[in-house]
This record gives C-alpha cells, sequence and structure tokens, in this order.
C-alpha cells in the first residue's frame, strides 16, 4: 500500500484512529484472519485509491467522506456474537449500529457519511448509496473482503499491509499526542 495514501488516511481519520472504538477494533477478528480495524484501514486506503483515480478524470470526489466514513462502516459489528443472533441479522443491523458509533465518535458526522455507511453492504443489504463517495466505500469494502478472506497469497499481502498500517497509526497516535503537549 502506497505510504501517502496511508498517512493522508491517518490523517484526516486521526479522530477515529484515537478513539476506543477503534482500538477495540484492533482486537476484533474479522474475516478469518483479519482484525475489523485493519480491514477498515484497508478499505480506507482503497477507497482513498479509487478517489483519486476518478479525480483524474475530473470526477469531484470528497476525500474526507471518503476516508471517515470508511474507518466507521464496520465499527458496528464490534462484539457482534453479543449482538446479533445469526449472521443474517448482523449482515442488516451493523451498518445501523456502525452510523450509532460515527455519530458519537465524530460531532460532525455529515449526512452523506451516514449515507454510505448505513448502505455499505448494498446490495446485499440496505439501499443504493445516494453518493459516489458511498458507491465507492461498496466498491473498497468488497475488494478488501475478497482479499482478505481468499487466496492465500493475497492474504499474506494483506496482513503485511495490516503491518505497515498499525506502524503508521501508532506513528500517527505519537504525534498527536505530542502535538498536544
Ligand atoms: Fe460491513
Ligand atoms: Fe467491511
Amino acid at each position: 500500500m502506497n505510504e501517502k495514501i496511508i498517512k493522508d488516511v491517518c490523517s484526516v481519520g486521526a479522530g477515529v484512529l484515537a478513539s476506543a472504538f477503534f482500538l477495540n477494533a484492533m482486537h476484533q477478528r474479522h474475516h478469518g484472519r483479519t482484525t475489523v480495524g485493519d480491514h477498515s484501514m484497508r478499505v480506507a486506503c482503497t477507497g482513498l485509491q479509487i478517489s483519486r483515480l476518478l479525480e483524474k478524470f475530473h470526477v469531484e470526489v470528497d476525500e474526507k467522506a471518503v476516508i471517515r466514513s470508511a474507518l466507521c462502516h464496520d465499527l458496528g459489528i464490534l462484539g457482534r456474537d453479543e449482538k446479533f443472533e445469526n449472521n443474517r441479522e448482523c449482515c442488516w443491523r451493523h451498518p445501523v449500529e456502525s452510523v450509532d458509533v460515527a455519530n458519537y465518535i465524530l460531532e460532525d458526522l455529515t449526512e452523506k457519511e451516514a449515507d454510505s455507511i448505513s448502505n455499505h453492504m448494498w446490495p446485499l443489504a440496505g439501499k443504493k448509496p445516494s453518493y459516489i463517495e458511498g458507491l465507492i466505500l461498496t466498491v473498497a469494502d468488497k475488494y478488501s473482503s475478497v482479499l482478505d478472506t481468499v487466496k492465500p497469497k493475497m492474504r499474506r499481502k494483506a496482513a503485511a499491509d495490516g503491518e505497515t498500517v498499525h506502524r503508521l497509526i501508532i506513528d500517527e497516535m505519537n504525534r498527536k499526542k505530542s502535538s498536544c503537549l
């Protein structure tokens, strides 16, 4: 993963990354071998890459909305075994719960971000996202989920990306802490 992309995600998403929810997400297993936190970082990075590609073709994209929605999109899945009866319930309810968590973490969550998070499971659940940022999130999420779960080689690559992401998150948090001193 391109380090500039990761740094931009860490910078724009610092508020989400520093939250207790996201730290918990780093410890909850997701798609077999990864965690909710790693997966969410990869979705944010992939989403930003897609955004920048589209911008080259003069498509206007709200990068901040893509990054913040991606980092929050699965936070409602935390504690899934206690919260949801089965995978089906988890599939349609966790996006709604993720909007609640995002609202709690971000005082200025926008309607666009809420719509993108709540419909990120489309077309499996929810409705078609109303904004291009939501469509980017659905594509980045599906792509990253495949990387997380399918081929062993891809899985190793995903794990390696996860290590870089962890390191950059820690750097970003230390930077944030020292700027507050
Ligand atoms: Fe999800
Ligand atoms: Fe996801």
